[in-house]
């Protein structure tokens, strides 16, 4: 059912500085800030030739990343998100097997315009997974 490690993001308390840290420090390509109110946060990505590293920082008073950057102030690994082909699909099949996806359970559309939904951390060995729906 898993497919490719689309990317892994690092919630980060300061977008810009943990994008000069990328550019400049680390040397990657970073593209610019894009703001999505509806998931509570502002991402980038860093490009890698294997994959991707999002960065996220907090949007908006109820941000879903607020909790954890209280947390961990100095950021840390938020989440990974592999892609599959068929995300409803997928999902019926891990809620069959107890599995539970965050929210209404219903996708909603990623940072890449690709439905996406979000599986309990208690449930896979304290790691948020983000599921992608990557057409093959
Ligand atoms: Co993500």
């Amino acid at each position: 059912m898993l497919g490719r490690l689309n990317h892994v993001a690092i919630a980060v308390p300061d977008l810009a500085a943990a994008m000069r840290l990328y550019r400049e420090t680390l040397g990657a390509d970073v593209s610019a800030p894009q703001a999505l109110p509806e998931h509570g946060v502002t991402v980038v990505f860093v490009d890698l030739p294997n994959t991707r590293i999002e960065l996220l920082e907090p949007l908006g008073a109820d941000s879903p990343i607020a909790g954890f950057l209280a947390r961990q102030p100095d950021g840390g690994i938020h989440h990974i998100c592999c892609e599959v082909e068929d995300i409803r699909a997928a999902r019926d099949r891990l809620v069959k097997d107890g599995a539970r996806v965050l929210g209404d359970g219903e996708p909603k559309i990623g940072a890449h315009g690709h439905p996406v939904v979000f599986l309990h951390p208690k449930d896979f060995c304290g790691t948020l997974i983000e599921l992608e729906e990557v057409p093959a």
